[in-house]
């Protein structure tokens, strides 16, 4: 792929949250498809109010986004990846566009609330913006080799989907400043990917959060989620998904098990960027196959081909999806909270006499 269009200045990565998320996996992904010779983006601006001394070479930092647009060849030539927490990205983005950025790739959850996920891509979507919504899984190979089965009748009608994203996250879970609850972690991904294979419409059946326990502290909401959902409406044959995230499992694990009236699917995706294949098996068939997956660094590819012109939007990157999955996100919390206060509410004392009613 090639960043540079004749007469025009070639467009700049500019990372706006510089931890995890921008630090290990955009700039990482970016390198990568620079490596690859697939995306020639050079040094990358960072804008983080804290700046780090062991800022990488290829790494540029900027105070605040006045002085990342201020050193791009003009606003709308950067793409502005919002990797910082949630809370903080809605004043941002109105902010850029203000300043004549019109290129934007936002990571997940959009927004805190789905509220605020209206508002974020209404404001887009009103200055003639593109944003990209982080898809990682619809963009996985594993994935697309699913739906090539699903659609080939492979296991038959598909009838109930279950998706466990586990790891020990016990460290992170007690200082994590960009997270309140374990419905923000992998949830996101568990959602979205639950409605790109499944659909909508979609209803809530579920939704549960429960605390991380350590030695000397009980982290509230960060030990694990899950949640229930009902694909289909009325005169669709329903679907059920199953989604369970436990950040206390000892072993790290992102498996997916498609049920269908003919058969099972099991697909594990890749734990981790360090070791980038997935495994795919048809239940009762002696062979596995390991298909090489690196599903973010493919959807920065297909997000900046999308923004150059020269590609579609990436798959599962529809706004209308996103927003369907943080109404369901939004749902869950509800239902947690409902639950979590049921559970500390004292059951009255029931007397004899009501014993023997
Ligand atoms: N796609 C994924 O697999 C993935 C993985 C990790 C995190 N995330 C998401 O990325 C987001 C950030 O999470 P994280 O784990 O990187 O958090 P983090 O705490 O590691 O990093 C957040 C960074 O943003 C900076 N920041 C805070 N406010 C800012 C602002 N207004 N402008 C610029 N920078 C600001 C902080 O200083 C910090 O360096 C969260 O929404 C998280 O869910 C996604």
């Amino acid at each position: 792929m090639k960043v540079r269009h004749p007469g025009r200045p070639p467009l700049v990565p500019v990372l706006v949250g510089y931890g995890r998320a921008g630090r290990d996996l955009h700039h990482h992904s970016l390198r990568t498809l620079a490596e690859e010779g697939a995306l020639a983006t050079g040094q990358v601006l960072v804008v983080d109010p804290v700046r780090r001394d062991d800022l990488p070479h290829d790494a540029r930092w900027a105070p605040d986004l006045a002085a990342a647009v201020a050193a791009l060849p003009e606003p709308d030539r950067g793409v502005f990846h919002l990797t910082m927490p949630a809370g903080q990205r809605l004043h941002a983005l109105r902010q850029l566009l203000a300043a004549g950025a019109r290129r934007f790739i936002v990571e997940k959850p959009l927004a805190p609330s789905a509220h605020e996920a209206r508002q974020l891509l209404a404001l887009a979507d009103s200055a003639g913006a593109q944003l990209i919504p982080m898809s990682v899984w619809p963009s996985s190979a594993v994935t697309q080799e699913v739906v090539g089965m699903l659609r080939a009748g492979r296991v038959g009608r598909p009838r109930s989907l279950r998706i466990e994203q586990h790891k020990p996250r016990f460290r992170r879970g007690l200082d994590d400043a960009a997270h309140s609850s374990a419905l923000q972690i992998e949830m996101p991904h568990q959602v979205l990917l639950a409605l790109y294979l499944c659909g909508t419409p979609c209803r809530l059946t579920a939704g549960d959060v429960w605390p991380l326990p350590l030695p000397d502290a009980l982290v509230p909401a960060l030990g694990g989620a899950r949640i229930g959902l009902v694909h289909g409406g009325p005169e669709d044959a329903e679907v059920t998904s199953t989604l369970v995230s436990d950040l206390t499992s000892p072993v790290r694990m992102r498996r997916l098990r498609l049920t269908g009236t003919e058969g099972e699917i099991v697909a594990h995706y890749p734990t981790g960027g360090d070791d980038p294949y997935g495994q795919l098996q048809v239940v009762g068939e002696e062979s596995r196959r390991i298909i090489p997956d690196a599903p973010l660094t493919r959807l920065i590819e297909d997000a900046y081909r999308f923004h150059l012109g020269e590609g579609p939007r990436p798959p599962g990157t529809d706004p209308a999806l996103h927003l369907a999955a943080m109404d369901l996100l939004d749902a869950a919390k509800a239902a947690a909270h409902a639950r979590g206060a049921a559970m500390e509410t004292p059951v009255p004392h029931r007397s004899r006499e009501a014993e023997s009613c």
